[in-house]
C-alpha cells in the first residue's frame, strides 16, 4: 500500500478519462454491466466499496478491484492534507429555508456535501420543509438558492405539485418553471429506493441537481422488514443506502435532506417516549439530526438534536401559504 501524499495534478493521461470506459480493465461488456447498475461515471466508481461492484455489477472481485484502483487514481481519493479538506470545505454551499430562525439552527442554512435529517411525528411539517426546500434550491445564491435543481424521491406518495406551485407563487416566483426544476422519483418498496439512488449519481450530474430528498427514508425499510430475525439484514441494507447518499453529496457538492418518522421507545421510563426510527445506522449516517414537534398555535418548533459542530438549540417556525416561515415563540 501507498502512503505518499497525492500530488493533486493529475497527468495528462489520467485528465483524459472522462468515461467509464477509459479505465484500464473496463471493455463495452464491463461498461455495459456498470451502467447497467448505476456506476455511470468515474466519480460514481471511485467511490464505491468494492463489494458493491461486485454485487450489483456482478464482476469478478479482481476485476472490481482493478477498475476501482483505476478509478481512484484518476480522481485522487487517497490521502488528502487537512488543508486540502479545508480547501473543499470551502466549497461547501448552504441553502435558505425560507425561515431564517432554522438557517440559524443549521449555522447559516441546510448546507452540501451533508445529510441532513429531520426527524418527527405526522404533520410536524418535513415534508413541508422538503417542498419549501426544493422551491429554493433552484434560487441564485445570492439569493439564498443553490441554482441548481432538485431530485425528490418520494416514498410515500405524499409530495403534493399543486402545493409546490403555491408556494412558489406566494413567494413571488414562476411556479410552472419551479416544477420543471424538480424531478420525482415515486418509489413503492425499499428495492425501488436502494435503486433509485445507485442511478441517482449520473442524474444528478447530467442535470445540475444541488438537492437531494427521500421523503421519508425509513417507511419501506420499517414496513418490510418485520420481527427481530431481520433487522440485522434491514440494517446492512440501511446503511449501504445511506453511505451512498453521502457519497453523492460529498462528490457532488449537494445538499440531502432526508425525513424519519419517530417510533416508541419501551426502554424511556423518563423524558420522551418515542426515538427516531433506524437505530444506530441512521445515526450515524445523519450528519446533522433536527427533531422537529408542534407547539401551540401552530407553532412548530426545531431542534438540533446530534451534530459534529452545531450546537443543540431550538428554532420556531410556521408553515404558511408561502410554506415554511419564521415563527415567534409565545410570550416573546
Ligand atoms: N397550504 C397550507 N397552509 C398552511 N399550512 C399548511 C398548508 N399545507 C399544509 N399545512 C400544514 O402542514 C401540515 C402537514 O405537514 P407535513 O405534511 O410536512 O407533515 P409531515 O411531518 O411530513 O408528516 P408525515 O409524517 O405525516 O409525513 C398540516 O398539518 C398543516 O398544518
Ligand atoms: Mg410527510
Amino acid at each position: 500500500m501507498e502512503f505518499a501524499l497525492k500530488d493533486s495534478r493529475l497527468t495528462e493521461e489520467q485528465e483524459a478519462i472522462t468515461d467509464i470506459s477509459d479505465l484500464s480493465g473496463v471493455g463495452p461488456i464491463t461498461a455495459g454491466k456498470l451502467k447497467a447498475a448505476g456506476f455511470d461515471s468515474v466519480e460514481a466508481i471511485a467511490v464505491a466499496p468494492v463489494r458493491e461492484l461486485v454485487e450489483k455489477a456482478s464482476l469478478e472481485s479482481s476485476v472490481a478491484h482493478k477498475i476501482v484502483k483505476a478509478a481512484r487514481e484518476t480522481i485522487h481519493t487517497d490521502f488528502v492534507t487537512a488543508k486540502q479538506l479545508w480547501e473543499k470545505r470551502k466549497d461547501l454551499k448552504r441553502l435558505n429555508l425560507g425561515s431564517s430562525n432554522l438557517d440559524t439552527l443549521l449555522g447559516g442554512g441546510l448546507e452540501t456535501q451533508a445529510i441532513t435529517e429531520f426527524v418527527g411525528e405526522f404533520g410536524t411539517g418535513k415534508s413541508q420543509i422538503c417542498m419549501t426546500a426544493s422551491i429554493r434550491t433552484q434560487l441564485p445564491e445570492e439569493k439564498g438558492g443553490l441554482n441548481g435543481k432538485v431530485l425528490f424521491i418520494d416514498t410515500e406518495g405524499t409530495f403534493a405539485p399543486q402545493r409546490v406551485y403555491q408556494i412558489a407563487q406566494a413567494a413571488g416566483h414562476d411556479p410552472e418553471k419551479i416544477l420543471e426544476g424538480i424531478i420525482y422519483s415515486r418509489v413503492y418498496n425499499s428495492d425501488h429506493q436502494i435503486l433509485s439512488v445507485d442511478h441517482a449519481f449520473k442524474v444528478c450530474q447530467e442535470e445540475n441537481i444541488k438537492l437531494m430528498i427521500v421523503d421519508s427514508v425509513m417507511s419501506h425499510f420499517r414496513g418490510e422488514y418485520i420481527g427481530r430475525e431481520s433487522l440485522a439484514e434491514r440494517q446492512q441494507r440501511l446503511n449501504s443506502h445511506l453511505h451512498k447518499l453521502a457519497r453523492i453529496a460529498q462528490t457532488l457538492n449537494l445538499a440531502v435532506i432526508i425525513t424519519n418518522q419517530v417510533q416508541a421507545n419501551p426502554q424511556a421510563f423518563f423524558g420522551d417516549p418515542t426515538r427516531p426510527a433506524g437505530g444506530n445506522i441512521l445515526a450515524h449516517a445523519s450528519t446533522h439530526r433536527v427533531m422537529l414537534r408542534k407547539a401551540s398555535g401552530g407553532i412548530r418548533v426545531a431542534k438540533v438534536f446530534d451534530s459534529p459542530y452545531l450546537p443543540e438549540s431550538e428554532a420556531y417556525f410556521q408553515i404558511t401559504e408561502k410554506g415554511v416561515e419564521d415563527a415567534q415563540a409565545k410570550g416573546k
